[in-house]
């Protein structure tokens, strides 16, 4: 069978990199209301507001560096592929850490902060700059009807044909950095486990699917993910 590698990442990946996690003590979800600035109920109600805090974290995203977690996939893949193997990268994240690490293969299954969305055309634009309600749409012309590129609560996440095609046939998967309470990524696991894959989870502490992992490893991710990279490597090489 061709080897066919699927990994899942979360916030926890990026945690490292300065980029808040979302249910940890401290994480972003105990500052700010997800029902108020992460739901399309949300938008509509106070757009200035959502936008003032995706622009808050857009500024945030500029000035963060990916780290050797981020590195060790880009690495992984390469092997990977060199190898013969299918590779997906799926990231709940919108930061852009991936991308900047080298990694190609990748599903941003929860959109981008560094791109912007017409609620009019649906035009996805680059955007590394604060958005606001009067801006007009660079395709359509259409002002006030710019939103982040970001799939919010609610609304359907991104590439989910490709993503489900992968984990049918994948022969590993890995979760990283996740906590496995926000769906569909949480029922990667299981899909990937239904399909014969061995799975790895890789994150600080035990996450939601974890009866659906063969080997756990609890650590930070720049120490966890470049050890684990290794042995796959060592793996598809051998
Ligand atoms: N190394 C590895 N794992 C870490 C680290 C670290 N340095 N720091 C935190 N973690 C782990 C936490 O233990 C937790 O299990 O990362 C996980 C982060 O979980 P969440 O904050 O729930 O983030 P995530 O799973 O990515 O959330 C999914 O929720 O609000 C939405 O759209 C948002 O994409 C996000 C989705």
């Amino acid at each position: 069978m061709k080897p066919s590698l699927v990994i899942l990442t979360g916030a926890g990946i990026s945690a490292e990199s300065g980029l808040g996690t979302f249910r940890d003590t401290d994480g972003v979800w105990s500052k700010f209301d997800w029902r108020q600035l992460a739901t399309p109920e949300g938008f509509a109600n106070d757009p200035v507001a959502v936008h003032g805090f995706y622009n808050a974290r857009r500024q945030g995203l500029v000035a963060a560096q990916p780290h050797a977690a981020h590195t060790a996939l880009a690495e992984l893949e390469a092997a990977w592929l060199a190898s013969g193997g299918d590779f997906l990268l799926v990231t709940q994240n919108i930061d852009d850490l991936h991308e900047r690490a080298g990694s190609r293969a990748l599903v941003h299954m929860h959109g981008e902060l560094f791109k912007a969305r017409c609620g009019a055309c649906e035009a996805v634009t680059d955007c590394r700059t604060d958005l606001s309600i009067t801006d007009a749409c660079t395709a359509c012309g259409r002002e006030g009807q710019m939103r982040p590129h970001v799939v919010w609560f609610g609304e359907i996440p991104l590439g989910m044909d490709e993503i489900f095609a992968a984990l049918e046939t994948a022969t590993h998967f890995a979760a990283i950095g996740t906590s496995g309470t926000v769906w569909p990524a949480a029922g990667f696991a299981e899909a990937a486990k239904a399909a014969g894959a061995r799975t790895w989870e890789l994150s600080l502490e035990a996450g939601e699917s974890g009866h659906f992992f063969d080997v756990t490893d609890y650590g930070p991710a720049s120490e966890t993910v470049p050890r684990w990279a290794k042995t796959m490597m060592d793996e598809i090489r051998a």
